[in-house]
């Protein structure tokens, strides 16, 4: 598996922990993150990562900013990016069972490094639960992309 990882400032403390993570699995990774305390703007990281998997040069996306809603919702409007912010154990099953997120969202202040990491590890290893019903929603949310108002 290949990921594309991103985080801004605000998900630099938790950068690390989710790269060992990935890596200690041996997954190939595409580090489009933020590495200093400069601030920068999480749709530009958003729009990074969610290019890499849109574009199939990655199968998944982590991105990390200081909630995880921001960068999440910057990422749901890549077309093909279902991401799913993750804070607990539910959200993460979840997200794979249900909707088959190809992107996470992690928050990255206030919030327990080990924590995120297991997270990460738990949605890594939850498969997409696939069947007519989970298809055919997300089959509606990609239709959504054509929504024009
Ligand atoms: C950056 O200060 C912060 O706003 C950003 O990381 C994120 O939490 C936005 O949703």
């Amino acid at each position: 598996m290949k990921v594309a990882f991103g985080n801004d400032h605000a998900g630099l403390t938790m950068r690390q922990i989710l790269l060992d993570e990935l890596r200690g699995r041996g997954i190939e990774v595409i580090d489009l993150g933020a590495r200093s305390e400069a601030s920068v703007d999480y749709p530009d990281i958003a729009e990074k990562v969610c290019q890499a998997v849109a574009a199939g040069q990655a199968d998944r996306g982590v991105l990390v900013c200081g909630t995880g809603v921001g960068i999440s919702i910057a990422a749901n409007k890549i077309d093909g990016i279902r991401c799913g912010l993750c804070i607990d154990e539910y959200s993460a099953v979840m997200s794979r069972r249900h909707n088959n997120a190809n992107v996470i969202a992690m928050r990255g202040r206030e919030f327990a490094p080990e924590e995120n990491r297991r997270l990460l590890g738990i949605w890594l290893d939850t498969p997409f639960d696939g069947g007519e019903r989970h298809e055919r929603r997300i089959g509606k949310i990609t239709s959504l992309e054509e929504y024009k108002g």
